[in-house]
């Protein structure tokens, strides 16, 4: 069978190059429609009330959790789901993840999602747990993390990292910055991830609760 109207579609359909340039136009026009909206939308880029920048012994801590890899076995994403917010709490709102980079929404839980586990146990726990989870829940499969407790943290870096932050857009005062030094004075990685872990969740809304996530803090 002949074509007989040559409008250019043939033309495209012919030309392979040119049909990989239009179907990326076409499909970043569907990207752009999603995603750039979203960058403006105060519910996604205003922190949530309470929600702050880390303190230096937490973002350290922060650091640490993600060297270790705890995001290939633990979510911090509860989602809008009955099961998850009865065992969880309430459901995870993006205002609290502001001032995550990168964020450790994820979707692997091994373990159970640690977006609210801050308060939920005592430091000495978690540090028994972080030694050797065995020693408190016998049936666990998380590995052991032993020498956090040797390792020390270096302030320098942590400065730089405040500053590049505060760069970013993160509200860190001059008295932050200067303060970070004492504030790990003698403090090990295990103190630094445990300080990270009770603070997850710590101005979480109660379930329930209506939330109105655009409102300025
Ligand atoms: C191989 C997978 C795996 C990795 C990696 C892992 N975990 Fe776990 N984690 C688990 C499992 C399974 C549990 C549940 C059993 C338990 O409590 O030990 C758990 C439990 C926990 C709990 C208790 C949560 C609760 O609500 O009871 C915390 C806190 C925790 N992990 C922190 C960490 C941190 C911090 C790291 C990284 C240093 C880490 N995990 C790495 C698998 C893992």
């Amino acid at each position: 069978m002949s074509q007989t109207n040559n409008n250019g579609h043939e033309k495209i359909e012919k030309n392979v190059g040119l049909m990989a340039v239009l179907i990326a136009v076409v499909i970043s026009f569907g990207g752009l429609a999603e995603i750039v909206p979203l960058m403006f939308q105060a519910e996604a880029v205003e922190p949530a009330p309470g929600i702050e920048p880390y303190p230096p012994l937490e973002l350290a801590g922060r650091d640490v959790y993600v060297r270790e890899g705890c995001y290939n076995c633990h979510s911090q994403m509860i989602r809008t789901l009955r099961f998850e917010t009865e065992r969880y709490g309430h459901y995870s709102l993006a205002g609290e993840s502001v001032y995550d980079r990168p964020f450790q929404w994820g979707s692997k839980r091994t373990g159970p999602d640690l977006a609210r586990v801050g308060g939920r146990y005592s430091d000495d726990w978690h540090e028994v747990h972080l030694m050797n989870p065995r020693d408190v829940v016998p049936q666990s499969n998380m590995p052991s993390y032993p020498w956090l407790a040797q390792a020390g943290l270096d302030a320098e870096g942590v400065t730089r990292r405040m500053q590049v932050l505060r760069k970013l857009g993160d509200p860190y005062s001059d008295e932050d910055i200067a303060g970070v030094a004492a504030a790990l004075e003698g403090k090990t990685e295990m103190d630094a991830v445990i300080a990270y872990l009770q603070g997850l969740g710590r101005h979480a809304p109660r379930p329930g609760q209506v939330v109105d996530a655009g409102a300025a803090p």
